[in-house]
């Protein structure tokens, strides 16, 4: 079984006491931090229905924690917010490639050059021969296993056919998954190449995030 790193998704977390949370889940053993939803799934309420708090959140945090700040931006625009969230200290700067198009190699260029890492995002839907153009340039591919929104859905178990097509063309890529995640499928997402594991739901529904988390982690050690 390979090796991945769990990334709990802090839309499921108790926003009033964010920084606790956040710290809560490093000491639980998180080793990146998906800012999904509440910081920076950050939804602009036209790419998805619903809408978050943006950079604003992200700087916050950071004044808390010292971890991998994985964003995942759910915005028609995300070429708008890269100054933003670089300033604001996020580590990883993840687009949807359905908003950003034929900009993308531009705006992987405009993340690296604020000194982020870039990511790009896929939904279930659309097909991943789309981010080959990019492959060579991206850091990251999110594959999401759930339509982006909310957390809390059911695991599309059809997308996991699309990391195992990018891990074979692309073996040093990090492939990450998003959506409907735990211990019950965790091994599928792993054993198709991902290397990165978005929880939520799983992480922060569960008694005890902690075992939880070195549950996860134990399930994808070689
Ligand atoms: C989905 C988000 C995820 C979400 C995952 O739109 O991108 O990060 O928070 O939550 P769960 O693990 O509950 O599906
Ligand atoms: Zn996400």
């Amino acid at each position: 079984m390979p090796s991945a790193k769990i990334a709990p998704s802090i839309l499921s977390s108790d926003f009033s006491q964010l920084a606790v949370e956040c710290k809560r889940m490093v000491e639980d053993g998180a080793d990146w931090l998906h800012m999904g939803h509440v910081l920076a799934d950050v939804m602009d309420g036209h790419f998805v229905p619903n809408i978050t708090i943006g950079a604003p959140i992200i700087k916050s945090v950071r004044k808390h924690v010292d971890t991998f700040l994985d964003c995942h931006l759910m915005v028609t625009d995300p070429d708008k917010w890269v100054e933003d969230f670089a300033k604001a200290g996020a580590s990883m700067y993840t687009f949807h490639i359905e908003a950003a198009g034929e900009d993308s190699k531009a705006l992987i260029d405009k993340i690296h050059e604020h000194g982020m890492r870039a990511g790009v995002a896929v939904k279930p839907k659309t097909p991943i021969e789309t981010v080959f153009p990019i492959a060579d340039v991206m850091d990251m591919c999110l594959v999401m296993t759930v339509e982006p929104g909310f957390g809390g859905q059911k695991f599309m178990e059809k997308c996991i056919e699309k990391v195992k097509v990018l891990r074979e063309k692309f073996p040093n890529l990090d492939i990450e998954v998003d959506g409907g995640l735990g211990l019950d499928n965790i091994d599928i997402a792993a054993n198709a190449g991902a290397n990165v594991i978005v929880a939520g739901t799983s992480i922060f529904g569960s008694p005890n995030p902690a075992d939880t988390i070195s549950k996860l982690r134990a399930s994808v050690e070689t």
